[in-house]
């Protein structure tokens, strides 16, 4: 059977993505930012996870003011890279596994949450980031991707509680699966970060780190966090972090934290990382 052995939360800031892309890695603004993950690709590297179910959220590259789904799963074979106004990222396609797509959505589905079912989709820096930031630059990605989008860019976003419990039922769907595959869920997105308006640039370092302890110790309590708290607190785009919530509700209530990593700036955000492991 297919199951979750791990979680990784990450935020996705589209300046690492291009500082990946054009050899920045080393200078002193990113040095330290890339050291958070080197733990994080060593592990990976031994993990070999098959598949990476990848919450994240579509920047208005796939979807615009036409469509605006609130939970979409990407059934795809293969996914392109958005160009988000600078051309593509240089980065391989995403391969999909569409077997698992189509069980997880009728589990889930059946299990009274709405997804919207893709079956051509580019994806933009919300999902490449955090690939390029655990994988590094390969030719091809190492492993099969579903990307599945969650709206937070446009009122109403679905709240914490939800999404919490909808990744509970993501993980009953994936260990329903009759295939032996060692899945990873990733949430994305976030810290503290706000892009517009007067508090352009807010970070709140208390607010993100205690948000990293409540994700790993006190995630049902975390989960009734209301947005407003998250808009106050954490600036406008800081409601990212409800994705996170659906990562950590895929992992057992106890969980066995292999890594925390935090670090401001990142262009105008706040970077957090976990890696959850989940015990048997
Ligand atoms: C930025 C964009 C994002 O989508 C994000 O999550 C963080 C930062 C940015 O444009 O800097
Ligand atoms: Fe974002």
């Amino acid at each position: 059977m297919a199951k979750i052995s791990a979680g990784v939360a990450t935020s996705h800031v589209p300046a690492i993505g291009a500082a990946l892309d054009l050899g920045k890695t080393e200078e002193d603004y990113w040095a330290p930012l890339f050291r958070g993950y080197d733990f994080s690709k060593r592990w990976i590297e031994s993990e070999k996870p098959d598949v990476v179910f990848l919450v994240y959220n579509d920047h208005a590259s796939a979807f615009d003011m036409k469509f605006i789904p609130t939970f979409a799963i990407g059934c795809a074979e293969q996914f392109g890279i958005a160009d988000e106004g600078w051309g593509p990222r240089p980065v391989p396609d995403v391969m999909g596994h569409p077997d698992l797509a189509w069980h997880i959505s009728q589990s889930v589905i059946q299990a009274d949450f709405d997804l919207t079912i893709i079956n051509e989709m580019k994806v933009d820096h919300g999902l490449t980031v955090p690939l390029s930031l655990m994988f590094g630059q390969p030719q091809a990605w190492p492993c099969k991707v579903i990307p599945f989008a969650v709206n937070v860019v446009l009122y109403p976003p679905p709240s914490g509680r939800r999404c919490y419990n909808l990744g509970k039922a993501i993980r009953r769907a994936v260990e329903s699966f009759d295939e032996d595959l060692n899945v990873q869920i990733w949430g994305t997105g976030g810290m503290s970060h706000q892009l517009q308006g007067p508090r352009a640039g807010l970070i709140n370092k208390e607010f993100d780190n205690a948000f990293l302890e409540r994700l790993v110790n006190d995630p049902d309590g975390l989960a009734d966090m209301p947005h407003v708290d998250y808009m106050r607190e954490a600036g406008s785009e800081g409601v990212e972090l409800v994705m996170w919530l659906i990562m950590r509700g895929a992992l057992n209530d106890k969980v066995n934290e292999l890594h925390r990593f935090y670090h401001v700036p990142a262009s105008n955000t706040a970077v957090g990382h976990l890696i959850l492991e989940n015990t048997e």
